[in-house]
């Protein structure tokens, strides 16, 4: 038999996948004295002190084992508890609410628990680097919709309605998204539901930051009329809590999808830590203080920065939530990554290149103002700099 070489031991599926677009760019940060860094997509604050101390407690009083597959009972009732009164939300912590290793986890559940190969998942863009390659692994098809800056990148539901088709299982949905902070009124959400109706579309919905809205209300999908029973909700504590080292998310949905993932779940990672779970538990019971005094600061600097960019000729579309700017590039000649380059080698300031998001974003950089605020403004003073250096060229 002919010798393998090593590549061949790599699936076909996994090497062609293009490596994450962010990851990629990162690289090129590590190592950079002085950067400012506009690019990672995580909260500056530290988790809150009382989620910190419950779980060093937790360990002094030896809790270091596994928990049931679907996560800690006590979190599962205080999540059913946090989704009735914040959202009306109504799932039943045996067997609607799944707890997993972040909403990755959680996203790669769903999707390998509903795709059968070929089968198309709609997955609007631009969009977070993820959802793509997920769906790829799990043998489905990733189907792009485009959004453009004249739409205020939200998802028309005409063009919609024109990709759905027999191989069509669902769409992924995300709001308020990454990269471009949009998200939805009632309205637009309800003419959305209504092709996903029509077309018998499961919907998974990544709503991870719902909590960090600055415009009106954040209404979960699955609120709407007629669309629990074919929605896969997902939500977790790293942006809210700033807890993203803690790897904790949750999925709730109909009892059959859910069982469906934490059989998925069960052979795979078994469970999530039951540290982040006590943790957890802690940070719903102490109440939103500390998520609404993250949340304000987040609106101030996204008030900054969007006028801040919006000056130097970025032009963004206002964003109504979590911590992103999608600014266009289009006034330059520059492609993103080009632009993304030059901005880091020249003037020390780490932005992500459109492109990471989608093929048609290459005239936009994505803009992460989870720093803080003196830094935001030095970021401003340096981007300044550098569009007048390449208007002059
Ligand atoms: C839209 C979106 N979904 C999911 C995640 C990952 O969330 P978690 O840390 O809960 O896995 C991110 C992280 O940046 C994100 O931006």
């Amino acid at each position: 038999m002919k010798k393998r070489k090593n590549i061949d031991f790599v699936s076909k599926c996994v090497e062609k996948m293009a490596p994450s677009g962010i990851r990629a760019f990162f690289d090129l940060v590590l190592g950079m004295k002085d950067v400012i860094s506009l690019g990672v997509g995580e909260p500056d604050f530290v988790t809150p002190w009382n989620i910190r101390e419950t779980a060093i407690f937790s360990l002094e009083q030896g809790y270091t084992s596994y928990t049931s597959n679907k996560g800690l009972y006590k979190l599962r009732l205080y999540l059913e508890r946090f989704l009735k009164e914040r959202f009306e939300l109504v799932y039943c912590p045996e067997n609607e609410i799944l707890i997993t290793v972040g909403v990755s986890e959680a996203l790669d559940l769903a999707v390998r628990a509903i795709v059968n190969p070929g089968e198309e998942i709609i997955v609007p863009q631009p969009s977070y680097v993820s959802y793509g390659p997920i769906v790829e692994l799990a043998q489905g098809k990733p189907i792009s919709l485009p959004t453009t800056e004249k739409e205020n990148f939200k998802i028309n539901p005409e063009k919609l309605a024109k990709l759905c088709s027999a191989k069509t299982k669902g769409i992924i949905l995300n709001y308020p998204s990454n990269p471009t902070g949009i998200s939805y009124t009632r309205k637009e959400l309800e003419a959305i539901n209504k092709v996903c109706q029509r077309y018998n579309l499961l919907v998974i919905t990544d709503e991870v930051y719902g909590e960090l809205t600055y415009e009106g209300r954040h209404i979960p999908f699955p609120a709407l009329a007629g669309a629990k029973e074919r929605t896969i909700y997902l939500n977790g504590f790293s942006k809210a809590y700033a807890m993203t080292g803690w790897r904790l998310g949750y999925a709730c949905g109909p009892k059959e999808l859910i069982a469906a993932m934490t059989k998925i779940h069960q052979y795979t990672m078994l469970c999530a830590p039951i540290i982040s779970q006590l943790a957890a538990c802690e940070a719903l019971q102490a109440g939103r203080r500390d998520v609404e005094s993250m949340r304000r600061e987040y609106k101030r600097r996204r008030d900054f920065m969007l006028d801040g960019l919006n000056a130097l000729g970025l032009a963004c579309v206002k964003p109504q939530g979590a911590f992103y700017l999608f600014a266009s590039i289009g006034k330059f000649s520059l492609n993103s990554l080009e632009f993304a380059n030059r901005l880091l080698k020249e003037e020390k300031v780490a932005v992500i290149p459109g492109v990471a998001f989608g093929k048609g974003y290459d005239k936009f950089i994505r803009i992460s103002y989870a720093s803080n605020y003196m830094q935001l403004k030095e970021a401003i003073e340096r981007m300044g700099r550098f569009c007048r250096k390449l208007k002059l060229s």
